[in-house]
C-alpha cells in the first residue's frame, strides 16, 4: 500500500510541472531552439513520462502543407523541445501526400496490442482545395516518428450508421436530391437530417475533415470528424490494432455545421467542444454531452463565458488534454494571412454545475 503510494506522488511529480509552469494563451510560444512552435490544430499524446505535440507545421505564406507534420516533447507542458518533422509529406509527383497538399489536424494514438503509434489527419490532395474530404493514416514505431504514410480514403463506404433502423434506410430512398437544390431551407435541413449527403456519398465513403481522435478506457479508440459537406459529425469505432475504421459509426448532430471537435471524458460523461463552419475565422464554440460514445448526444450552450465568448476567445477549438484531475483546452488563433505566426489559447477547463466553463486568462499557472 505504502508502495502504491510512493509510485503514485512520483508519477504525480513526474507529470507535473516544476518549473515556471505559466502558460500563456495568445502569446508566441517559443521552443528549445527559441523559435515559435509550429504544430497547429494539434493534439496530444502522454507516454512514457513525456507529453508529445503533433500539429501541422505552417509556412509564412501558406496553409498548405510543404513540410508535414511536426512533433515536440516536453515533461512539463511548457517547455517543447523541437523533435523535427513526424510525417514527412512527399516530393513524388501525384503522391497522395504531395508537398502543397493540404493536411489539417493530426492526433495520434498508441496502440498497446501491435505497440505503435498511430496517426490520422485531414488530408486534400493538392490542387483540389477541399473537396477530396479524405482522412489519413499513418504508423510509426516511435512516438516521434519517423511515420510511414499507409493511405488515404473517405469514411465508411457502403455503411450505413450504426444506429439507423429499417425505416430510416427505407427513408433513404425517397430522398431524390432534385427536390432540394435550394440550400438552407427547412425542407433541405430535414433531408440533411434524414440523410440526403449520406446517401450521395454513400458508395464513395463520406466526407471526412476536421477530426480529433479518442481512446477511450476500455481500449476502444474513435475518429471524429466533420462529414456531409461539414455540415454533420460522424463518430466512427477504429479497428483493435487502430489503422482503419471498424464500419461501426453514429452521426451526430445532423445538419449542425461542426468542425473543429475536441472530446474529453469525465465522470463517466463524453464532452464535445466544437465551432461552427466559417473559415479561418472564429466563431461561438458548441459542446454536446453524452452518456455513451455513441449517443444520443445532447447540446449545451456555448461554454465560453465572459469577453470574448462569441469567437472562443478568437480561437477554434483543436484538442483537450487529461492533466492531473483536469483538462486542458486547446484551440488555434489562426493567422491566415502569416499562417506560421498562429498562436495557441490552452485554457483549464473549469465545470460549474457539473458543465465545463472556458473563461479568458492572459496567462495561468499549470499548478493553480
Ligand atoms: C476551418 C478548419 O477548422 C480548419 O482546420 C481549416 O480547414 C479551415 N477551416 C480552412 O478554412
Amino acid at each position: 500500500m505504502k508502495y502504491f503510494y510512493y509510485i503514485t506522488i512520483l508519477t504525480v511529480l513526474f507529470y507535473s510541472c516544476s518549473t515556471d509552469c505559466t502558460i500563456k494563451p495568445g502569446q508566441i510560444w517559443a521552443d528549445n531552439n527559441n523559435v515559435h512552435i509550429n504544430a497547429h490544430g494539434g493534439g496530444i499524446l502522454k507516454y512514457n513520462g513525456l507529453y508529445y505535440w503533433f500539429g501541422e507545421h505552417k509556412a509564412d505564406t501558406t496553409s498548405s502543407a510543404y513540410v508535414g507534420v511536426t512533433c515536440y516533447s516536453s515533461k512539463d507542458l511548457v517547455n517543447w523541445t523541437d523533435l523535427g518533422t513526424a510525417l514527412k509529406v512527399s516530393d513524388e509527383p501525384g503522391n497522395e501526400i504531395e508537398k502543397g497538399c493540404i493536411l489539417e489536424r493530426p492526433k495520434v494514438l498508441y496502440n498497446s496490442l501491435t505497440n505503435k503509434f498511430v496517426m490520422y489527419f485531414h488530408l486534400e490532395l493538392k490542387g483540389q482545395d477541399y473537396s477530396a474530404a479524405r482522412y489519413g493514416v499513418a504508423v510509426s514505431e516511435n512516438p516521434e516518428g519517423p511515420y510511414k504514410f499507409l493511405y488515404s480514403c473517405r469514411a465508411d463506404a457502403e455503411k450505413y450508421p450504426c444506429d439507423f433502423t429499417a425505416e430510416d434506410i427505407a427513408a433513404l430512398d425517397t430522398l431524390n436530391p432534385d427536390n432540394y437544390r435550394d440550400w438552407w431551407t427547412d425542407k433541405w435541413f430535414k433531408a440533411i437530417e434524414q440523410g440526403l449527403f449520406l446517401k450521395r456519398d454513400f458508395k464513395g465513403g463520406q466526407m471526412s475533415r476536421d477530426m480529433t481522435l479518442f481512446l477511450d478506457d476500455d481500449g476502444k479508440a474513435y475518429h471524429i470528424f466533420s462529414s456531409e459537406d461539414n455540415l454533420t459529425l460522424h463518430i466512427a469505432e477504429l479497428t483493435d490494432d487502430f489503422t482503419a475504421h471498424s464500419g461501426w459509426y453514429v452521426r451526430v448532430a445532423p445538419g449542425g455545421q461542426n468542425e473543429a471537435p475536441a472530446i474529453f471524458k469525465k465522470d463517466g460523461t463524453y464532452w464535445l467542444i466544437t465551432s461552427g463552419c466559417t473559415g479561418w475565422a472564429p466563431n461561438a464554440a458548441r459542446m454536446f454531452s453524452a452518456k455513451k460514445i455513441f449517443g444520443p448526444w445532447s447540446q449545451h450552450p456555448n461554454p465560453c463565458v465572459g469577453e470574448g465568448a462569441d469567437t472562443t476567445f478568437g480561437a477554434q477549438s483543436t484538442f483537450v488534454l487529461p492533466y492531473k484531475d483536469g483538462f486542458i483546452f486547446m484551440a488555434d488563433i489562426w493567422r491566415p494571412n502569416h499562417p506560421s505566426d498562429a498562436r495557441y489559447v490552452w485554457l483549464p477547463i473549469e465545470f460549474s454545475d457539473g458543465k465545463p466553463v472556458l473563461k479568458w486568462r492572459e496567462q495561468w499557472n499549470l499548478n493553480e
